[in-house]
């Protein structure tokens, strides 16, 4: 573990966090945004109810979503900010998340207690994506999956996204084909390990833009299944 560097990223996540949310939240494309998403989700995961662990929740909104949808759903982040927002917009669920502080490298629960383990915008930003996913890998009942959506966001480099620091490297975070992080749930010994484009929210960012300072990118989804 390199404290140091996750402590920048919490501190990053947490001032960004109000700003985030309210981007997540916009209400032109909110409707759109969730029909989008369950169609995501749901072909990915075990039919409801199952139980989810979503790590690097952020503002929990595949989170709730998930646990809109009938899963017992666990959100786990180590940004305060973050974890903050999270937290109010499930107490304003009908059918809430847990959200809980935690290291998505290293989640502190039973072995064999989750039937999957999801994780949107994360995979690029985690310090040691191999030791993550081989851990969630033993949070799984057998038959459970790992499914996470990614992108290959920062191809020229990080730059100082998070300040200037000489070991701010993350693995992940200047792939330059999504074929990298399909293949850490290779190695972490998952099985039909599979890359899937996500056009429909693709769409959505063409018609209606992204978040200030990026640029629209072709988002997948990346699925693997513990034998069992
Ligand atoms: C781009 S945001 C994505 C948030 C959310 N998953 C979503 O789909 O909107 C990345 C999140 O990962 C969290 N994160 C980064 N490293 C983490 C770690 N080791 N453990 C838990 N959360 C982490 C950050 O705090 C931040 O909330």
């Amino acid at each position: 573990m390199n404290p140091q560097l996750q402590d920048t990223i919490n501190a990053y996540w947490t001032d960004r966090a109000p700003e985030y949310d309210a981007y997540q939240q916009r209400p032109e494309r909110r409707d759109l945004d969730r029909d989008a998403w369950v169609r995501v989700w749901s072909p990915a995961l075990p039919p409801a109810p199952v139980d989810v662990l979503d790590v690097g929740t952020g503002s929990g909104h595949v989170a709730c979503l998930l646990a809109d949808l009938g899963h017992r759903v666990t959100g786990i982040d180590l940004a305060d900010g973050m974890l903050d927002i999270a937290r109010g917009h499930a107490a304003a669920s009908v059918r809430p998340p847990r959200i809980l502080a935690g290291d998505a490298v290293a989640p502190d629960f039973p072995p064999a207690s989750y039937d999957a383990v999801v994780g949107r915008y994360v995979m690029w930003t985690l310090r040691d994506p191999d030791a993550a996913v081989a851990s969630w890998v033993r949070l799984l009942r057998p038959g459970g999956v790992v499914a996470v959506v990614d992108s290959t966001w920062f191809t020229d480099g990080l730059g100082n996204l998070y300040g200037d620091r000489p070991d701010a490297t993350l693995p992940l975070a200047d792939a330059r084909t999504i074929d990298e992080t399909a293949e850490v749930l290779r190695r972490a010994g998952l099985a039909d390990v599979t890359v899937t484009p996500l056009e429909e929210v693709l769409e959505l960012d063409r018609a209606h833009g992204v978040a200030p300072g990026h640029d629209v990118q072709l988002q997948y989804l990346v699925s693997g299944r513990l034998a069992g």
